[in-house]
């Protein structure tokens, strides 16, 4: 049965790929780090939108649970389609790591104030060196939910739940009682692609403003 419709896929894997990609590039090629944080900016302002308007196992409702459900999972629930409660929050965390990253990236500036993030000149220098102290920082709490994010899909390969098949062709085997995917109609994804395409555009444009 389908698990992941081909958006989420597309998003986690251009995440993934991105990410690793500004790591590359934060030394020596901070245009290019720039380029692809506007990118990842736009992938998540799409991720937000489907969160909200997307298909059944995208959407945020469906596998951010309070603690209730968090403790009933660990007790052995079972968890329906999609992220498992105690992943969910993991999800939820590391989107808004990255949310905290990117919009820090916007305002940093280097030590010698030759390359700094579109938004920087409206702040001030000593601000702009605080904003880049927190990329570090976030960074480093990024990496750390990063590694995470592995080890337990790793511990769920252990236990011979394969994960990372699903993430790739969007299909898993059916459990009981577990209900398809309930796919968004498409001019929802017509209006996440405008929004992400806008952000990312808008940052684009925005850097080239500021660099004439
Ligand atoms: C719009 C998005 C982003 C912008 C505009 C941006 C901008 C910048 C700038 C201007 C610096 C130089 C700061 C300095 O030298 O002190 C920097 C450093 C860095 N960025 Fe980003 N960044 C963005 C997104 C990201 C993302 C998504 C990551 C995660 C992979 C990331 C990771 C880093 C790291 C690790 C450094 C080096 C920090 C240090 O050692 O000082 N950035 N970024
Ligand atoms: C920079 C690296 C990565 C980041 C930031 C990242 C982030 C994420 C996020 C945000 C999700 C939630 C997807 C959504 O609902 O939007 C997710 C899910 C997932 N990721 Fe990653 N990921 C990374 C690397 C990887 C790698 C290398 C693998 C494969 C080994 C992987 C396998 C998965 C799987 C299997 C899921 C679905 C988990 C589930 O069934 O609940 N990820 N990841």
């Amino acid at each position: 049965m389908r698990v992941w419709d081909l958006p989420i896929r597309l998003f986690h894997w251009l995440l993934a790929a991105l990410i690793a990609f500004s790591w590359w590039a934060h030394e020596d090629h901070l245009d290019w780090h720039r380029l692809s944080g506007f990118a990842i900016a736009g992938l998540l302002v799409f991720r937000l939108w489907w969160g909200l308007a997307g298909s059944s196992t995208a959407r945020f409702s469906s596998f951010v649970k309070g603690t209730g459900g968090v403790l009933a999972y660990l007790r052995g629930a079972p968890a329906g389609p999609g992220h498992n409660p105690l992943g969910g929050w993991s999800v939820a965390a590391m989107l808004a790591t990255l949310i905290i990253q990117i919009a820090l990236g916007l305002f940093s500036v280097d030590q010698d104030g030759f390359e700094s993030g579109p938004l920087a000149r409206l702040v001030d220098f000593d601000t702009g060196r605080l904003a880049a102290a927190g990329h570090e920082l976030v960074f480093n709490l990024l990496v750390g939910l990063i590694v995470l994010h592995l080890l337990a899909i790793g511990w769920y390969g252990v236990q011979r739940k394969n994960l990372v098949g699903p993430m790739i062709t969007g299909r898993t085997t059916a459990s009981d009682g577990a209900t398809e995917l309930e796919p968004a109609p498409i001019w929802k994804l017509l209006v996440g692609l405008i929004l992400g395409l806008t952000t990312s555009g808008g940052l684009f444009m925005l850097e080239r403003a500021s660099s004439l």
